[in-house]
Order: C-alpha cells, then sequence, then structure tokens
C-alpha cells in the first residue's frame, strides 16, 4: 500500500481578479506547508486546489475527510488551525464557511 494520510488540507490558489490567489492564497499555502513541516506532521497533505466558486470569501481552505470548509484564511490563522482542528481535532468555529460543508449521508 502507498502512503497513507490522515487528512488534506487542500488551499485556493486561483489567479485572477477576485480570486484566492490575490487575497494570499499562495501564502497561504506556504504557511500551511511550514508549519507541518515545522511540527513533523507527516501524515498531513497540503494541495493547492482550484476554485470552488468560494472566492467571495476566500482564501478557501478545504480540510478532508472532514467535510469543512473555511472562509478568510490569512497566514496568521494557520498555526491555529492546525494546532485546533488538524492536531485537536476541534474545528476554529470563527473561520467555518457556514454556506458549504461536505457530509456523508
Ligand atoms: S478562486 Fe478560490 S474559491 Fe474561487
Amino acid at each position: 500500500m502507498g502512503k497513507v494520510f490522515r487528512k488534506q488540507v487542500f488551499v485556493c490558489t486561483t489567479e485572477g481578479e477576485g480570486r484566492c490567489a490575490p487575497k494570499g492564497g499562495l501564502e497561504v499555502l506556504r504557511k500551511f506547508r511550514e508549519e507541518v513541516k515545522a511540527r513533523g506532521l507527516s501524515d498531513i497533505l497540503v494541495t493547492k486546489v482550484g476554485c470552488t466558486g468560494q472566492h467571495p470569501t476566500g482564501p478557501t481552505v478545504i480540510v478532508h475527510p472532514d467535510g469543512l470548509w473555511y472562509r478568510t484564511v490569512k497566514p496568521q490563522d494557520v498555526a491555529e488551525i492546525i494546532e485546533k482542528h488538524i492536531v485537536g481535532g476541534q474545528p476554529v468555529e470563527r473561520l467555518i464557511n457556514p454556506e458549504m460543508q461536505v457530509k456523508p449521508q
């Protein structure tokens, strides 16, 4: 079997006016990668994702398999998301996008 990850963090880095990159998506991606590496979280995969239609409240971050979407994420929010959600299992309520979630029925 190949590598097994515990969670995957998708960060929208789409370029274009009003999209997530000019709102800081690339810095958020970089910060997630830095923090995951610094903490030795080798079972956490951080990847870019394309537009999900949520850029009015971007940068968008999605945590899989939790089906949880964050909005207006700033680089300074990343340590908190990692600490509370990725490590601690408690989503950061103030950043949750209430418009979007994925829930198995
Ligand atoms: S560009 Fe990021 S959600 Fe659309």
